[in-house]
């Protein structure tokens, strides 16, 4: 539990130049805050009216705990958010996505060609027979079609689960099935530090046994372009239509948008739903004030579609607001340590947002690389999926940010949808704290009771009261979204232990489930142990996560195998490769051991906080439960 951790509450303070909290939106945050919790259903009215709606709410909230419906009976599609409204007013030209590919090629979409482009290929996908409420699986690498294909679901009311492409086949297999998804779209290949890694090979198998499946869209990106072989797969090209103009279909606020899989403790991946309307205005609203976006600024955000942080902070929340947004199929060390700050200094990017681990991963390589380029376009950084450890903070700060710009270290989840935590430009900056709940959220760290418990004491990280951007189910387990509100009290339950110092601001200790956060990516114990145990040699496997000083954690298998096999190097390198292959080069684990017994409660569960504890040499806690 969370009293184990020895936790340094001492933390240095800086505090920003007082220009800064002078010129950003929410410079004076308590005031801010002050007006949300006085009337918080008035303080997101006011927000969701700077946005654009085809039939405004009757009531902005309904709550019947577990269960919010947001801005009820509204209608709206937020492409008209996203594109009509900024090609309508003045932005017709002004770039909306800039690409940069793994060998430096470059792309550039205004809004007006993003708008034709979407409609085009929302048309195409409604030649194909896809409807509102059909679910697309878009498994694509990181390039400008990935987004338009996003904005086309939406547009035409279908509902988009983008899977990351790093993810293998059995994963891809389990999303497609779970979310029924007529249309599977992907590219030939991605490119990663030059090389060509297949996408549509993977895609072939896993719709094996997915009978949902009608059709496969492919982007052909080489040369010679691959062939296409059945009937059921389409070039991209062919499907869009000619026609750059799609009549936006009318959503409503509570119907959904997309489905984003995480990992969890037990089971598969759970499908997290998100609405149009409530998720708009999240996405929207954080991106404005947490980012301060303006309209010259150049926002990067190193995530991938693939993830929660790419869906609100590359597409949506920069769109929502007119923004101009920078991708990059590149990996950050390719071709050499310098050509993430050489896009900065290329392109002109003020607002960087990135992840510890790649922070982590740049202080290794030194500071000579960032020192060669001039960073002197950037005003604001951030950071999120993993604790910002007070060493990165300080690199980050100092040598990128050259101690001028202001760090958001942003705490907040797939199921959150939106920005929950962090320290707001110009509020003093403590290395190794997020900071406090945003105005419009209301975070506290309680007990098992949900009693909020002193500063400096460990508990749960819990939020107290609904938000817009709040997932709505986990698709075809609506069981289990009603654990996350049921577990503390009638709170939302995080999943992660945190404490509180005596000015509020609020520490991430680690999760309390068995989720496992690999260099920012969620991994979950169970899938990677029923990955281990679908191959033949393998009887019985735990996972847990390992601290590493560059990944925050990486993954240590501990695995009885089966009679008739015997551990050796190889059995352990082919139990990788078969974890590769099914799961994804993300969920690959870094050590195996092979055992012969594993820690086991009475009833037959693996203890892997007992695993964990004598792995790391610590205190393995209470083992009453524990078989022998
Ligand atoms: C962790 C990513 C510390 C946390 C947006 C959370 C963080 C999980 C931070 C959600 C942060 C996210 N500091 N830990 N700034 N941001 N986390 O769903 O454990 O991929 O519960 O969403 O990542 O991961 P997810």
């Amino acid at each position: 539990m969370a009293e184990d951790f020895d936790v340094k509450m001492e933390s240095k303070v800086y505090y920003p130049d007082p220009s800064i909290k002078e010129t950003v939106r929410m410079g004076d945050y308590e005031a801010v805050y002050n007006e949300f919790i006085q009337d918080p259903q008035a303080y997101w009215e006011k927000v969701a009216n700077e946005l654009k709606w085809m039939q405004k709410w009757d009531k902005v909230m309904e709550w019947d705990h577990p269960y919010a419906r947001w801005f009820v009976n509204s209608k709206l599609n937020i492409t008209q958010n996203c594109l009509d409204r900024h090609v309508h007013n003045g932005k017709k030209n002004k770039v909306a996505i800039i690409w940069v590919g793994d060998g430096g090629e470059e792309r550039v979409f205004t809004y007006r060609q993003l708008y034709r482009e979407v409609m085009r290929c929302a048309n195409g996908l409604k030649s194909m027979g896809v409807k509102k409420g059909d679910a697309v699986c878009i498994y694509m690498p990181l390039v400008p079609e990935q987004i338009i294909l996003t904005l086309a679901c939406a547009r035409i009311g279908a509902i988009h689960s983008i899977v990351f492409a790093g993810f293998g086949t059995q994963a891809l297999n389990s999303r497609i099935k779970d979310s029924n998804a007529k249309i599977v779209v992907t590219a030939d290949a991605t490119i990663r530090r030059g090389k060509r890694v297949e996408l549509k090979a993977i895609v072939e198998e896993a719709v094996v046994n997915a009978p949902s499946v009608e059709k496969i869209v492919v982007l052909r990106r080489m040369t010679p372009p691959m062939e296409l072989y059945s009937e059921m797969e389409v070039d991209y090209h062919e499907m869009l239509s000619d026609i750059p103009e799609c009549g936006p279909e009318v959503m409503d606020a509570e119907d959904p948008l997309f489905i984003l899989y995480t990992s969890g403790t037990t089971g598969p991946a759970k499908g997290i739903v998100h609405t149009c309307g409530g998720y708009m205005v999240g996405a929207y609203y954080s991106t404005r004030n947490v980012f301060d976006l303006r309209d010259n600024d150049v926002f990067w955000c190193t995530a991938d579609p693939g993830w929660i942080t790419g869906h609100s902070y590359i597409i949506y929340g920069p769109l929502l607001n007119g923004g101009t947004v920078l991708i990059t199929e590149s990996t950050p060390d390719y071709p050499d340590a310098g050509v993430w700050w050489s896009i900065i200094d290329e392109f002109d990017v003020t607002i960087f947002y990135t992840a510890p681990t790649a922070i982590r991963m740049f202080m290794r390589m030194g500071a000579d690389w960032p020192n060669k380029y001039d960073l002197g376009s950037l005003r604001l950084l951030g950071s999120v999926g993993e604790p910002l450890n007070p060493e990165a903070f300080e690199w980050y700060y100092h040598v990128i940010g050259k101690e001028r710009c202001p760090i958001v270290d942003t705490w907040w989840q797939t199921e959150t949808g939106m920005h929950m935590i962090t320290t707001m430009a110009g509020q003093p900056m403590k290395p190794g704290f997020i900071g406090k709940s945003l105005p419009g959220v209301v975070a506290d760290v309680v007990d098992k009771n949900g009693v909020p418990v002193p500063a400096g004491t460990g508990g749960f990280l819990v939020i107290k009261e609904p938000w817009p951007s709040m997932m709505r189910t986990v698709h075809n387990n609506d069981e289990r979204y009603r654990q996350y509100w049921t577990t503390i009290g009638k709170y939302y339950t995080a999943g992660d232990l945190a404490v509180k110092d005596d000015d509020g601001y609020i520490m991430i200790l680690g999760r309390s489930d068995d989720v496992i956060i690999v260099a920012g990516h969620n991994i979950g114990s169970a899938e990677v142990e029923s990955a281990l145990v679908s191959n033949a040699a393998v009887a019985e496997a735990a996972v847990i996560g390992k601290p590493h000083p560059l990944k925050g954690e990486i993954l240590k298998a501990f695995v009885i195998l089966r009679v008739g096999y015997t551990p050796s190097e190889k059995l352990k390198s082919e139990l990788i490769y078969h974890v590769r292959m099914s799961l994804g080069p993300i969920a690959m684990p870094s050590e195996i051991d092979f055992v012969d017994s594993l820690p086991k409660t009475r009833s037959g569960k693996i203890m892997r906080r007992v695993l964990r504890a004598k792995e790391l040499g610590m205190d393995p806690g209470d083992v009453s439960t524990l078989e022998d």
